[in-house]
């Protein structure tokens, strides 16, 4: 593929799942350094936080108690919730990414705060580590919108955890593919049914995928985790705090007043 490939065409339509899934890692790989300078601050470099609504694990507790736990991180970007969570009483963390760049900045982090959090680079699809090794795994907004196979991911991680294993991911809340990705009142009428499945594509001139996000239902999301054999525990849909004005792409104020953005779901494979 060029590696100039400038963007000619976005939108929601289909493209072949290998494709779409593919284009994720080259993508976070390009824009790592972007996506910290503009979210890295708000995200910290060592706290963990939910989702743009700025839920923080400190006040939120949806790990439970990590005490002594061994934790795996899926879609960690730069590892920033690893690294909290490393100063909070588990007992081993290892944050993985499919993209070495997200990884990268990770590392730089650690640099310049002399510190070490053990990273990985991995597909959450396909998880280097042997069944039954973790006793809890999360991901903030990491791997799940990317791939066209999310139940992979769930199957996975239903894989390597313990019995009784905590696994808890937060998503765009799928009532938001609904509605034009707009902070503004312009994001408040739905302009696209919900049960239109196609991801948001952006293509590159060589036609080539660049970027692929992917749309589940709510259903499909409660399919695909109970179909790995997990339970779910709840649904914590996050509410837009008072005084909070940082917009993330969508993601804002005037919307959050109405509409929810983010859906966070706590689930357990059954001990
Ligand atoms: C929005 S970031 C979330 C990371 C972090 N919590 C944050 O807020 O910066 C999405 C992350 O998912 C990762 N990702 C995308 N597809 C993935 C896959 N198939 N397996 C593992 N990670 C993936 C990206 O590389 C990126 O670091």
């Amino acid at each position: 593929m060029d590696s100039e490939d400038r963007l000619a065409d976005a939108g929601y339509r289909t493209v072949p799942d290998e494709a779409g899934g593919r284009a994720g890692r080259r993508w976070w790989d390009a824009n790592a350094a972007e996506y910290l300078d503009e979210h890295g601050a708000f995200l910290g470099p060592d706290e963990f936080c939910w989702c743009p609504e700025g839920l923080r694990e400190a006040d939120a507790h949806l790990l439970g108690d990590v005490t002594g736990a061994r934790v795996l991180e899926v879609g960690s970007g730069a590892a920033q919730c690893s690294r909290w969570l490393l100063g909070h009483g588990a007992a081993q963390v290892v944050a993985t990414d499919v993209s070495g760049g997200m990884l990268a900045a990770g590392a730089q982090y650690d640099a310049a705060a002399g510190r070490r959090t053990p990273m990985a680079q991995a597909d959450a699809r396909a998880l280097p580590f042997a069944d039954d090794s973790f006793d809890v795994a999360f991901t903030a907004f990491g791997a799940i919108p990317f791939v066209p196979d999310a139940a992979r991911v769930h199957t996975e991680v239903a894989r390597v955890l313990r019995p009784g294993g905590r696994w808890v991911f937060s998503v765009t809340h799928p009532l938001r593919w609904a509605f034009p990705d707009d902070p503004g009142v312009g994001g408040l009428t739905a302009t696209r049914s919900y049960f239109d499945r196609r991801p948001y594509v952006e293509v590159g001139a060589s036609g080539n995928v660049l970027y692929a996000e992917y749309h589940r239902t709510l259903g499909d999301h409660v399919g695909e985790v109970v179909a790995a054999g997990l339970v779910i525990d709840r649904l914590v849909e996050p509410e837009w705090p008072a005084g909070h004005d940082r917009t993330w792409g969508g993601w804002g104020p005037v919307r959050g007043e109405r509409l929810p953005g983010t859906a966070i779901f706590v689930t357990h494979l059954p001990g």
